[in-house]
């Protein structure tokens, strides 16, 4: 697989975008909250990873709130055309931090006007609808009343596609009822493998699966198994990661978060890494 080989693309809203793309949330301040140390180093990462290819870039305006996305504007506007912008709604942040539900309709229309100006657009690509049932994870309660306020949004032109994030299969149903959805963002990575059975039927409906922690998150993944395979490839363990994702499913687009050029670099050449039937095997064991 390599960033310019056209099989590595697969359908996200308007365009087919490259399966290796970034992930914002970590240019914020720590605990996405605020503004990082060196906003000049954050927007480097963010050319940084266009320069290289990537077309695919995943944020929101709660993270920081707002800073991520002023940094993505001042880095990258006016954006090349292929570059598709995906964020989301349904938290606010707290002055003490934390993540709260934002449903209301003002909530909801108000976030997609401060995402547009904040990332200075007429017209948002994708946005996700991020479950708050559960913090932690998926949970169930119905999506319909906040799903209806963004699908009003998007006739309205001000979204162009929509899709769900922290859902469990039953809202991504009650979600497609309501408007077309094209993608889903949910915690999954080589061993947090809850939506494997989902990852399927999604590939199957032509829907873009988008695993956030793709790399374990705020504690990147540590497994005696995944450094092992990793050593004898010659790789390091967090391309094995992203590579075996790669591999897992051909809907599955990467959006692995980091603020750092050396893992920026490191993270893209995962692209490239070929996994034979033995590695996968041995690979699949970790979540066991
Ligand atoms: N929908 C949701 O609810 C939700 C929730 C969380 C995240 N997201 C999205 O998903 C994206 C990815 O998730 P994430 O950024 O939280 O987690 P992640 O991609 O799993 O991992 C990020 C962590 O791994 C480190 N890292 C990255 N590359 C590395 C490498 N090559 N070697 C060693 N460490 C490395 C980063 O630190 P450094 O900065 O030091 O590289 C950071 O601590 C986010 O950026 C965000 O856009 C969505």
């Amino acid at each position: 697989m390599s960033l310019s080989d056209p099989h590595t693309r697969f359908p996200l809203g308007r365009r087919a975008v490259r399966r290796m793309g970034y992930g914002a949330m970590q240019l914020a301040g720590p605990g996405v909250f605020g503004p990082p140390k060196d906003p000049d180093a954050a927007r480097a990462v963010l050319r940084a990873a266009v320069a290289a290819g990537v077309d695919h870039i995943d944020t929101s305006d709660f993270y920081g709130p707002h800073v991520t996305n002023q940094l993505i504007r001042e880095a990258l506007s006016p954006y090349p055309d292929e570059l598709v912008i995906v964020t989301k709604l349904g938290a606010r942040r707290g002055e003490d931090a934390s993540w709260n539900p934002a449903f209301s309709p003002e909530a909801l229309t108000q976030a997609v006007h401060d995402n547009l100006r904040n990332l200075q657009l007429d017209v948002l690509d994708v946005v996700n609808l991020r479950a708050m049932f559960s913090v932690h994870g998926p949970a169930e309660g119905s999506i319909a009343a906040p799903l209806t306020v963004l699908a009003e949004l998007q006739a309205k032109g001000l979204i162009r596609h929509v899709g769900l994030s922290n859902v469990t299969p039953t809202q991504i149903a009650e979600g497609r009822s309501i408007c077309p959805i094209v993608c889903v963002q949910n915690h999954y990575n080589i061993a947090h493998r809850g939506d494997d059975a989902l990852i399927d039927q999604l590939a199957q409906d032509g829907i873009a699966y988008v695993p956030y922690f793709p790399l374990g998150g705020f504690s990147p993944l540590q497994d005696a198994q995944l450094d092992a395979v990793a050593a004898r490839l010659g790789v390091t363990p967090m391309q094995l990661a992203l590579a075996w994702l790669l591999h897992r499913s051909p809907n599955i687009l990467l959006i692995p978060g980091t603020s750092s050029l050396g893992h920026l670099h490191e993270n893209l050449a995962a692209a490239e890494l070929k996994l034979d039937a033995d590695t996968l095997a041995a690979l699949d064991r970790i979540a066991d």
